[in-house]
């Protein structure tokens, strides 16, 4: 893994921190190995970050999001699934069923950093877009019976005209039969 510490904003290293600490419990509540990989790689004390955000919070919202998508996908086994803002999470691993089709999405220079992190997986793609402009989403298949579009820890940085200009254009061209998860209550989202 080429990465160094520098790479990392320092909001990001907050989530990944917590993800890594829990992994590494006994009797963790959630597995993420890749934040652990990650965290170990960096090879520098991330301990502050542990407590900055609530460990709690972080490790509820992992499981939550997790647990919808998994309900989702066994309503629809052969979804396409877009995490619009993925950073370094890698909901991908919790969650695949052999046969949805997985996008990761995030704005190109966020894209490059998690390229040195991450490969490309079967049925796992990553894809520089961003979530104000749908240009991108022509890429993605239109053979899938259902869209789920996640968005976690994104819509709270954007303004309300942001959040509109989401759904008006940014993911306009997959929204009809599709569900979005996000656990901002800002702009037009009812969720
Ligand atoms: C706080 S991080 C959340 C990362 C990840 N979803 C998580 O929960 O660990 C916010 C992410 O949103 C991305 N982002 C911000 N504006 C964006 C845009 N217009 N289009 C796509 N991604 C965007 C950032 O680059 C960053 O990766």
């Amino acid at each position: 893994m080429n990465l160094q510490f520098g790479d990392i904003q320092e909001t990001a290293l907050v989530t990944l921190a917590i993800r890594a600490s829990e992994t590494s419990r006994p009797s963790p509540h959630i597995r993420d190995e890749k934040a652990k990989e990650i965290i170990d790689t960096l090879d520098v004390d991330v301990s502050k970050y542990d407590p900055f955000l609530s460990h709690e919070g972080v490790v509820a919202r992992t499981i939550m999001f997790a647990d919808t998508l998994r309900g989702l996908i066994v309503q629809y086994p052969d979804a396409l699934c877009v995490n619009l803002g993925c950073r370094f999470d890698d909901k991908f691993s919790q969650v695949d069923n052999g046969q949805i089709e997985w996008f990761d999405v995030d704005l190109p220079d966020q894209i490059a950093v998690r390229r040195k992190v991450y490969n490309d997986r079967l049925r796992c793609t990553m894809l520089n877009g961003d979530a104000l402009d749908g240009a991108w989403t022509a890429q993605l298949p239109k053979d899938r019976s259902a869209n789920i579009i996640v968005m976690e820890g994104v819509l709270e940085y954007f303004t309300k005209e942001q959040t509109a200009t989401v759904t008006d254009d940014g993911v306009r061209h997959i929204i009809s039969n599709s569900a979005i998860l996000s656990g901002s209550k800002t702009g037009r989202f009812p969720w």
